[in-house]
Formats: structure tokens, sequence, C-alpha cells
């Protein structure tokens, strides 16, 4: 079986010439179905870029990206999109939900682009809110929701239709310590049930939370290793 993820020599090379800046220098990287992996690295490293590549949002210089052996590096925009809404669930810093919208309805939203039934829509939604301990708080709309409970809708959101990768950029950036434990116990949950979690992050305690680390410094993979303090949930 192929990989599930599987980066072969990227670049992305931005404003090429002169000024050229290389976001990402010749990353190779191979992510099995089911690993819980956090990618490290300070401010300007690349992180994003590479969040990007593997979120099917943007397209490499060269090299190839092959998400589930099928190559997503030369593909159209409109192929991506259609690869991004089936294979992965994005959480990101900012939460990114409708003010207007009740939870329900936010998480509903990214259903209806996906051509799935309303009454199915309903029930998806209902029970990713459940999941991520939000049954009671589905009619609320986001200003009447904590910040924790904010992401917490953004993440149910993100496992509605059970995608195969869950990629979070930063998703504890916008949370005090006590909320970014609970944001982090429901990604670990999430990862116990046998999803495959993706975890971007500049904050090293974020990152010891995986349990396996890959730094990237100035556009390149600098260590890829198994955390050896990790420990797995209680089943
Ligand atoms: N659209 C762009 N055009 C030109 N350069 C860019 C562009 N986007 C990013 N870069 C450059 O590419 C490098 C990597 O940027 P990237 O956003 O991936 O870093 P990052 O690790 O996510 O940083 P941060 O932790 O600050 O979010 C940086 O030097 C940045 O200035
Ligand atoms: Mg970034």
């Amino acid at each position: 079986m192929p990989a599930l993820v599987e980066v072969k020599d990227i670049c992305k090379i931005y404003n090429p010439g002169e000024n050229e800046v290389r976001a990402l220098d010749h990353v190779s990287l191979t992510i099995d179905e089911g690993e819980f992996v956090a990618i490290i690295g300070q401010s300007g490293s690349g992180k994003s870029t590479l969040m990007n590549m593997l979120g099917c949002l943007d397209t490499p210089t060269s090299g190839k990206y092959l998400l589930h052996g099928l190559d997503v590096s030369h593909m159209t925009d409109d192929e991506q999109s259609d690869v991004r809404n089936r294979e992965i669930g994005f959480i990101f810093q900012g939460f990114n939900l409708i003010p207007s919208l009740t939870a329900l309805e936010n998480v509903e939203l990214p259903l209806i682009y996906r051509g799935v039934s309303k009454k199915k829509r309903r029930e998806l939604s209902i029970k990713a809110l459940e999941h991520v301990g939000l049954g009671k708080r589905m009619t609320h709309k986001p200003s009447e929701l904590s910040g924790g409970q904010q992401q917490r809708v953004a993440i149910a959101r993100a496992i509605a239709q059970a995608p195969p990768i869950l990629l979070a950029d930063e998703p504890t950036g916008n949370l005090d310590s006590g909320s970014s434990r609970e944001i982090i116990q429901t990604i670990k949950n999430l990862y116990a049930e046998g999803r495959t979690v993706i975890l971007i992050t500049h904050d090293p305690g974020i990152a010891r939370q995986a349990k396996r680390i890959i730094t990237i410094s100035d556009g390149k993979i600098a260590s890829d290793e198994i955390n050896t303090d990790f420990k797995e949930e209680e089943k």
C-alpha cells in the first residue's frame, strides 16, 4: 500500500530571480496512515509553506507530492480542491468560523459544498459536535462561545466527514493555556481513534505532545524523530 503522504524532493521558490526565497529546499518526507506528527520550526522556516503543500493549497516549484499514491503536485486548482475536500480536514489558528451562523450551521456549511444531502449533513454535524463535547452548544453563535469552544466547533467541522488527514496549523495559537490543553487533548483523542494528525507549531511544548517530531529550519528538514516521551492514550 502506498504511504498516505509522500513528499519527494520538493522545492518552493517565491519570487524566482534575484530576490528569490527558497521557502522549501529539497524536502522529502513520508507519513503513514494513523501517524501523529508535529512539524516544528521557527518563524520563517517554511512551516506554512509546507502546510500549504500538504493541504493541496499550493503547488511546489519542483518535486512531487503523492497523496494516497496520487500525484497532486501538478493538478489544476479544481482537481486539487476535489482532493482537498475529500482527503483533508483543516484546523486553523483563527478558527475561521462564520459569525452569523450557529455552531451547527458552521459545521454543516462545508458539507453543502461536498454535495452531502440535508438530512445527512445535519446527522454528521450533530455527531461531530457531540464528539468534541459541544452537544449542548449547537445553537450558539461563535460570539456566544469561549475561544476553546470555538476551536472545538472548527475541529467538529474538520472531522464531520471523517477525512483521512487532519491538518492543524498552530491550532492553539489564539488560546489561553487551559483551552490549549483541552484542544490538544481533543486532537490526541482523534489520533487515538485512528486518524492521521499533522500538527504545525512553533511551540516545543505543543510539538512534544505528538508521537513523531519533524523539525524544519531554513526550508530544510533538520531532524525527524520519534518522540520517546510520547505515551499512547488508554483505549
Ligand atoms: N508569498 C510569498 N512571497 C514571498 N516570500 C514568501 C511568501 N510566503 C512566504 N514567503 C517566505 O518564505 C519563507 C517561509 O515562510 P512561511 O510562511 O512558510 O514560514 P513559517 O514557518 O510558517 O513562519 P511563521 O511561524 O512566522 O508562520 C519566509 O522567509 C517568508 O518570508
Ligand atoms: Mg506560518
